[in-house]
């Protein structure tokens, strides 16, 4: 008998609506080219280039030797959470509990569950444009209203807080703000932080307060969490985790400080998907927490350097202009008077120059117009790499005079 050949696979309609982080495409892009051949510089991806730090390492090798290799509690391992409880506590100002806080596989789950446990249909959603992608993507995913905030340049990549005011409505659920940020570096400052909390007032609104670049603050700056506003901590849900600051990107864990009724959605959500993080990697957790910090304290500095090099670098090429950020590990320089749509240009640097980095409207698209370069390489790297750009400025002049 003949088998049937076709099957038509069919997706849920939802799966249409989810969207994705663009960087990882391109580095599959980047990826293919260097098979072939090519020389890449990867100014793309957001990962720190420094190792893990070794007492870190130490400690997830001896919790493996120890048998820490089970399932564990769905919201994390109690020593782990008070320990995340103490230090949010100390670094925000505020009394957190164990019981506030929950541990998940990387910063980004706690965008998942915060809006697949908030947001029903028609509830609208407010999150920074440009920002990161996976916000937007996972607002359309539940079918909620994405409601875009413009980050612009003559601002600092601040946020406006009249315009916040004017899209907050009555179907607001949530708000999202990301400090420093992704992919602006752009840093809200303590009084841009308490104008917010001033707009939102009293109403009954949550935030998802995105700090995973916290301890990624350059020139003496220090981090303000929407959380230490009086009366902000119980609408507040803070993402933070371990991938940035202690270059644990591979490690997959990340947590969320959040008022106690959402703690059990959490939960449930995470007995739904992941059961719970690797227990091994949970003790790793608590040993980059209370051991030195002296590693992200160099890694911090040699960043800054990184930013200051780059920056001043990416300002000499011909249309290009770059803020100066102030955290993460960002430049996000405007391109427009190359003429050059930034797409365009960023697959023309890919290309031609061997140059991987991020087309602006990956996040969103008041991104338009900007490219991300992500400094987390080499000073040699960089300098390369602007050097590289320098040089064929003059032909992308020539192509765009060619197609007039
Ligand atoms: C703003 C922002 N939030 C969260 C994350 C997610 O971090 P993680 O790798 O821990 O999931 C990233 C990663 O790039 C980010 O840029």
């Amino acid at each position: 008998m003949e088998r049937a050949t076709q099957y038509q696979l069919q997706l849920a309609r939802r799966m249409s609506r989810l969207g994705t982080e663009t960087a990882f495409e391109v580095l599959n892009k980047a990826r293919a080219l260097e098979r072939q051949g090519k020389s890449i510089i990867h100014l793309e991806i957001g990962e720190p280039d420094f190792d893990t730090p070794s007492n870190v390492i130490e400690a997830a090798v001896d919790a493996l030797h120890k048998g820490w290799t089970h399932y564990g509690p769905s919201a994390g391992l109690p020593e782990l959470r008070q320990t995340i409880a103490d230090y949010v506590s100390r670094t925000r100002g505020v009394k957190v509990s164990s019981d506030q806080v929950v541990v998940v596989p990387g910063g980004k789950p706690i965008m998942f569950f915060a809006i697949l446990s908030l947001i029903d249909e028609e509830d609208e959603v407010i999150y920074p444009n440009p920002g990161f992608p996976i916000y937007e993507s996972m607002i359309d995913y539940v079918g909620g209203r994405a409601v875009p905030i413009r980050l612009r340049e003559d601002r600092d990549f601040s946020l406006d807080v009249d315009e916040l005011a004017s899209l907050i409505t009555n179907r607001t659920k949530l708000i999202i703000i990301n400090s420093p940020q992704n992919p602006t570096g752009g840093v809200l400052q303590r009084r841009d932080i308490e104008q917010i909390a001033r707009v939102i007032g009293d109403r009954n609104v949550m935030i998802l307060s995105d700090e995973i670049y916290s301890r990624l603050l350059f020139d003496g700056a220090q981090h303000f969490s929407i959380m230490s506003v009086p009366g902000m901590q119980e609408r507040t849900i803070l993402l933070d985790g371990f991938s940035k600051t202690y270059a644990m990107t591979g490690w997959r864990m990340g947590y969320g400080v959040m008022p106690e009724g959402l703690v059990e959605a959490f939960e449930k959500l995470m007995v739904n998907s992941c059961s719970c993080v690797a227990s091994f990697t949970q003790r790793a957790g608590i040993a980059a927490l209370r051991g030195p910090q002296e590693p992200v304290e160099a890694m911090v500095a040699e960043f800054r350097r990184r930013r200051d090099a780059i920056c001043a670098g990416l300002n000499q090429v011909p249309g290009f202009h770059c803020l100066v950020p102030g955290g993460a590990f960002y430049a996000f320089a405007n391109i427009k008077g190359t003429g050059m749509d930034s797409k365009q240009l960023a697959d023309y640097l890919l290309y031609q120059a061997g140059v991987s980095c991020l087309d602006g409207g990956c996040f969103g698209e008041y991104g338009r117009g900007y490219i991300r370069f992500s400094y987390a390489n080499s000073m040699a790297n960089l300098m390369e790499a602007v050097d590289r750009i320098t040089k064929v400025s003059p032909r992308w002049e020539d192509s765009l005079v060619a197609s007039r």
